[in-house]
């Protein structure tokens, strides 16, 4: 079948979508809802396009939208080629695409390789017959001789990661939920399936995948036992070392098997969830440029707000990405808390969310938005009888992840403008921060973000520029981007009292600050940054140290 494409590509206008421009993470429960069911849907995002476009987002993002019992909220996967009726149709995905393509939007699909939902047909016909090809796309397993788990791994969403089946006769493996089966990626049918479901969406115009925990698409062959952590015996998942069930050096031949898949179509691309925190191992999935197009760095997904500490996390993450590679930047996600409420601090108001919306999109790197942010919605707290994540229930309340899942809040109106029924989550107060009243205040968060995505867009220093860290005074991180054709240099002062400092010389061609109304510095010698503010200033290649 031949797909929507879009109308540009890198021949046409020297920029490559994926590594140029900036994605933005939708949540397809929580971005628009047009049924008034409460719950989001693909027509509902289309309608929102107008929004993204405007923004300047070059793709989206969306998280699963698949068929799913929606045990783990679209993350146990019963059909991969297909979409579940709450979110519409493949119809109502293929319209979206070609409107989304139609704007330049590209779209990744959610791809969830490590586990498919304990409803997914495949899981069905194995767990019935001993015999059938399927058996082994899953891990089933006898219990050891002494009637103990097969082997000492956990769940990262708590207890082991064996259950019994009945049906089955033996325990089957599952690193999360018990709904969601671990796939065997040993098993070479398991293998030829996937790569025909990436062949379908790719033969449908997508323009490439968000991979869901690739770091543990290959245990140890053996599934041997985890060493347990000295001194954190009975501290659950975390109190074991994870060398046979993470990171297993096999993914690699894996990855490439599956980059070749996408290499076959034009301009599509992977970014791979390596949930680690050490760049170290997340840098070694872009093999030699052809695993993973992009391996998420988390390090600032955890970080406080801290100048010393981001720097050193993105100047880390810049000089391990290996030179094929290209590094990215996240800070929040449908799986951590918001970074406005992590950074929030009671004399700041959005001050911090501001600073960090300039740091997202001047670092080196593909910027990933999460929805919302750019009005910078808070967590919002979920009295226990509305808690949906499973995580309340298998770990503690306080790990429930609804929090930064709420309903986007477009209008200063009861259902913030985002459905007609009752919405899945609680909804944040629309009437205090939304989209429509922020686009009609040019001094709003939503605009410094589309201010900022256009001048990065103009700008080849932040688009593709090198990464250089400057000195700067404590609590101010400071850096420099460098274009044959331009320099960027980016000030952010993390400190709660105002600073001055010498950028190293230079009259700004062009640039923004995080303040509303302030001017850029006439020379960037001396540059006054009031508390929790920031500024990127713009100048000919050649100007400044
Ligand atoms: C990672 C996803 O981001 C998360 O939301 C999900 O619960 C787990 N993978 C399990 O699929």
């Amino acid at each position: 079948m031949a797909g929507s494409r879009p109308k540009d590509s890198e021949s046409t206008t020297g920029r490559l979508w994926w590594r140029d421009g900036v994605v933005y993470q939708i949540y397809p429960r929580s971005f628009q809802d047009s049924s008034g069911d409460g719950i989001g849907d693909l027509e509902g995002i289309r309608r929102r396009l107008d929004h993204l476009e405007w923004l300047g987002v070059d793709a989206i993002w969306l998280s699963p939208c698949f068929p799913s019992p929606m045990a783990d909220f679209g993350y146990d996967v019963s059909d991969y080629c297909d979409i579940d009726p709450m979110f519409g149709s493949l119809d109502d995905f293929d319209r979206l695409l070609a409107d989304a393509h139609g704007r330049g939007i590209r779209i990744l699909l959610d791809w969830v390789p490590c586990h498919t939902s304990d409803q997914h047909p495949w899981f069905q016909e194995a767990r019935k017959d001993k015999e059938s090809d399927k058996r082994d796309w899953f891990f089933f397993r006898d219990a050891k001789p002494d009637g103990s788990l097969p082997n000492n791994w956990l769940s990262i969403f708590g207890g082991p990661a064996w259950e019994w089946d009945e049906e089955a006769g033996q325990y089957y493996l599952h690193s999360f939920l018990k709904e969601q089966p671990d796939l065997n990626w040993r098993s070479p049918g398991l293998v030829s399936a996937m790569h025909g479901v990436l062949r379908f969406w790719l033969d449908r115009g997508v323009d490439g995948f968000r991979i869901d925990v690739i770091h543990r698409l290959l245990k140890h062959p053996e599934l041997r036992d985890l060493p347990v952590i000295p001194g954190r015996e009975g501290h659950g998942y975390g109190g074991l070392e994870h060398v046979h069930d993470e990171n297993h050096p096999d993914v690699h031949a894996s990855l490439r098997d599956l980059r070749k898949v996408i290499d076959e179509y034009d301009e599509r691309m992977t970014v791979g969830e390596v949930y680690v925190t050490d760049p170290n191992i997340t840098k070694d999935y872009y093999g030699k440029g052809d695993e993973l197009n992009l391996a998420f760095n988390f390090a600032l997904v955890h970080a406080p707000f801290d100048a010393a500490r981001i720097g050193d996390e993105i100047a880390r993450f810049d000089a391990l990405v290996p030179a094929e590679g290209w590094p990215d930047i996240v800070l929040s996600s449908h799986d951590a808390p918001r970074h406005a409420s992590r950074f929030d601090h009671p004399r700041f108001g959005d001050d911090r969310a501001r600073l960090a919306a300039m740091l997202l999109l001047t670092a080196r790197g593909t910027p990933f938005l999460y929805y919302g942010e750019e009005i910078g919605m808070r967590q919002i707290p979920i009295p226990e009888d509305r808690l949906q994540d499973p995580l309340a229930w298998t770990l503690h309340p306080n790990a429930s992840r609804d929090g930064s899942r709420t309903p986007m809040q477009w209008e200063p109106v009861a259902g913030g403008g985002f459905s007609e029924g009752d919405p899945w989550l609680p909804m944040g107060d629309s009437e205090r921060r939304c989209v429509a009243d922020q686009r009609e205040d040019p001094a709003s968060l939503l605009w410094l973000y589309k201010n900022l995505l256009t001048l990065r867009r103009a700008s080849p220093a932040l688009m593709s520029g090198s990464f250089r860290r400057l000195e700067a005074p404590e609590g101010v991180f400071a850096f420099e981007r460098l274009h044959p054709e331009q320099r960027a240099v980016v000030a952010l002062n993390f400190g709660e009292d105002p600073i001055t400092l010498d950028l190293g010389g230079g009259a700004p061609i062009g640039g923004l600050t995080t303040t509303y109304g302030a001017f850029l510095p006439p020379d960037l010698s001396s540059v006054e940054l009031t508390e929790a503010s920031g500024l990127v200033a713009l100048t000919g290649a050649s100007s400044g140290a």
